[in-house]
């Protein structure tokens, strides 16, 4: 190993700095470090590759000893400053810090040891929390009881005090005070790191470490962000401020850069073969069922679950407008279903292979768990917390046992729904975080299984509002049909003896995830014939639907578009064509023929989605207008039996029917008893 004196150190830094050139032989950083004062900068970032080529040594010795090494850095790096402008060189002499980007090893989050400590390290990983911003003491003043100043330099978290006062004729040594107006603080933030979930190893514990920023690069993340930063890895006693010293200690990071990571999808590594891989499976004639075969192989059945899902991972390009509102990109799908029907399997495929997946269940899931939330730190910090929606940002979050959750805590979601951003207002701390995140959610119905002679909302517990919000529900039921449970129990035993499945998928997974995750970068244009047909259709559900209902919104169309280009996404066309757009409305169709049939009559209306089906809303109508005419002006009291009569004359309707829409006149008011068997109009 080789030894630099320090002052030895400096002056090869000094010189890196000042005569480094790039491969456009340009002196980089001398650039750089002149350009400083105009930007108000207080950072020199370092591209440590530079560093390595120019000497190795000095690179090696900087990771392996970084606290000596980045402070000689930072005095050379403020000696170069100072020869080109000592005014501005004075003012931020203590804030100017070398920044290192690039090293050349990345160490994962789990694999941080005590081998690393006080090294320079390289990490990537999932902001989680960040906290308020401190003023950080880095020169602290301290006045003896005879009024002299000693300032002491700071390092650590703990605050040294002198140990005798700078006077020379002074001998003290203990009662020291400090004096916060000459003291000078730097801003000092606090954020947690988390295993990104795609490096998880499964039915792990994520591992997360706390980072401090100090300085400019403060405020720098933000929950919810991919970043890799380079870093010092220290150990600090588990507790600090009791006087009882633990032996445990936790290991925290003490951030030097920070980079944000993959600001759009596609971070994922794709080979120029894997490209051309993923060009020919998207050529071949009936690419697009051949990709919906591929998902789930597991699952049997469920093609149309398959291919919705397969539009939600692929989703559609976030507009922003020229006033700077957005147009929601993402498509959100809900999974109604019986008991055992395999929407656990699914959305927990979907978590794996979509980029940025992430799973989770509505059991226990609160609103702060779900969007963002301000806690608090034991050592009284406030921390700004990311929920699962921030974090599978641009990324699909799978939220199971969605009737599972408390309203309060549900509601929650609205906001990332349409929105897409998450907002918190809380002990001072107001932000809105980017939650641009496809919801796949899945649900029982309320009663256990699926009704099919109610309409969806009285099948499951869950508000109007938030079911519009989804742009495709599904009812999956399970009926006993001896073929498919034939196949499915051949399937899975096979799938138990095999340890594999029965046939393999045409796409494996991992060519599958990197199909997806680069099939999002496309964004293609919505033709003419595309529009129209969509337009066509949208209007044709309006016209079925009567006024005084919720049922075909606007947000239909918005749906209906999303998945046109997600469609065309999928297949990697520039263009959104015809095909596409039928595509999306033959998924809205038989979506429709699972939600929205009227049960007596076998025909598809959209008011059955959030309402009665028409027969019934004849039924309603009929009843009002018979029970007038029997009490006629004056309002006479009805017997019920007359009412029956006069209903049940033309054969129309059945006697359940008239029964219990008379038992709903009853309970919702309309109508009350007189006396037995008579009823009077309100
Ligand atoms: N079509 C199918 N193909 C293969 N396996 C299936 C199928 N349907 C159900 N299974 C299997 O049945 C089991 C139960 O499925 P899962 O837990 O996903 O059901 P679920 O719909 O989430 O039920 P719940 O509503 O009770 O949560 C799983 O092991 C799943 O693999
Ligand atoms: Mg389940
Ligand atoms: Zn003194």
């Amino acid at each position: 190993m080789l030894e630099y004196s320090e002052s030895k150190i400096k002056d090869l830094f000094v010189e890196f700095l000042k005569t480094f050139k790039d491969n456009k032989n340009e002196l980089k950083y001398r650039i750089q470090i002149s350009q400083l004062p105009a930007k108000n900068g207080k950072s020199v970032v370092v591209d440590f590759p530079d560093l390595l080529v120019y000497n190795t040594d000095l690179a090696t010795e900087l990771v392996r000893n970084p606290a000596l090494y980045l402070k000689s850095f930072d005095s050379a790096a403020l000696e170069t400053l100072n020869t080109e402008n000592p005014i501005y060189a004075d003012k931020i002499s203590r804030e100017l810090k070398v920044r290192i980007r690039q090293l050349t090893d990345r160490t994962s989050l789990r694999d941080v040891t005590k081998s690393q400590l006080n090294m320079l390290i390289m990490v990537a990983g999932m902001v989680t929390r960040t906290s308020e911003l401190k003023p950080l003491a880095v020169n602290a003043a301290f006045v003896c009881p005879n009024g002299h100043v000693t300032f002491v330099e700071q390092s650590g978290l703990v605050l040294k005090r002198p140990a005798k006062c700078d006077d020379e004729r002074c001998q003290e040594t203990r009662l020291f005070e400090l004096d916060e107006s000459k003291t000078e603080f730097i801003d000092f933030q606090v954020i947690k790191i988390q295993e990104m979930p795609e490096e998880l190893p499964p039915g792990q514990l994520p591992q997360s470490f706390d980072v401090h920023l100090i300085g400019d690069i403060v405020n720098s993340a933000r929950p919810g962000d991919r970043i890799a930063l380079t870093g010092i890895v220290r150990a600090e006693p588990e507790s600090p401020t009791s006087s009882i010293r633990l032996r445990l200690f936790t290991n925290r990071i003490e951030a030097n850069y920070i980079e944000q990571l993959g600001k759009r999808p596609g971070e994922m590594e794709i080979t120029r073969e894997e490209e051309e891989q993923i060009k020919a499976i998207a050529s071949q004639p009936g690419a697009f069922e051949r990709i919906v075969a591929s998902i789930a192989p597991s699952i049997v059945g469920h093609e149309l679950h398959k291919e919705a899902v397969l539009l939600l991972m692929v989703g559609s390009p976030q507009k922003k407008l020229p006033d700077g509102s957005t147009l929601r990109g993402d498509i959100s799908i809900l999974l109604v279903g019986d008991p055992g029907t395999a929407k656990s399997e699914l959305l927990k495929y979907v978590a794996r292979v979509a980029p940025r997946g992430l799973f989770t269940s509505g059991r226990g899931s609160t609103a702060a768990g779900l969007t963002a939330a301000v806690v608090k730190e034991k050592n009284g910090m406030l921390m700004l917390e990311a929920g699962a929606t921030v974090l599978a940002d641009l990324g699909v979050a799978c939220i199971d046992e969605f009737d599972k959750m408390r309203d309060e805590d549900r509601s929650a979601l609205h906001e990332v729904m349409e929105q897409q951003t998450a907002s918190v207002a809380k002990g001072g701390i107001v932000a809105t975080l980017n939650a641009r995140t496809s919801i796949l959610a899945a649900a029982n119905p309320e009663m256990g299984k699926y009704d099919p002679y109610k309409n969806i909302l009285e099948n499951v517990a869950l508000p109007v509002p938030l079911l519009t919000r989804f742009d495709l529900i599904f009812i999956i039921r399970d009926e006993p049909d001896r073929a498919h449970d034939e196949t499915v129990a051949r399937h899975i035993l096979e799938m138990r003896a095999k340890s594999d499945f029965p046939t393999a998928p045409p796409i494996d997974f991992e060519l599958l995830k990197k199909y997806i995750a680069y099939a999002k970068k496309i964004d293609p244009e919505l033709t003419e014939e595309a529009r129209a047909r969509l337009s066509d259709f949208y209007i044709k559900l309006r016209s079925q639907a009567s006024p005084d209902q919720i049922s075909v919104t606007p947000r239909w169309l918005e749906g209906l578009i999303r998945l046109s280009i997600a469609r065309a996404r999928v297949l990697l066309h520039q263009r959104v064509t015809e095909e596409d757009a039928l595509h999306a409305i033959n998924l809205m169709e038989r979506m429709l023929q699972t939600v929205a049939v009227d049960v007596r009559t076998k025909k598809v209306d959209v008011g059955v989605l959030y309402d009665r089906p028409l027969s019934e809303r004849g039924l309603r109508e009929t009843a009002l207008e018979v029970f007038k005419r029997l009490s006629g002006e004056a309002r006479e009291p009805v017997e019920d039996k007359k009412f029956y009569e006069e209903m049940e004359k033309d054969g129309k309707f059945t006697h359940d029917q008239v029964v219990k829409v008379f038992q709903d006149m009853y309970r919702s008011g309309m109508i009350y008893e007189v006396r037995p068997h008579f009823y009077r109009r309100i």
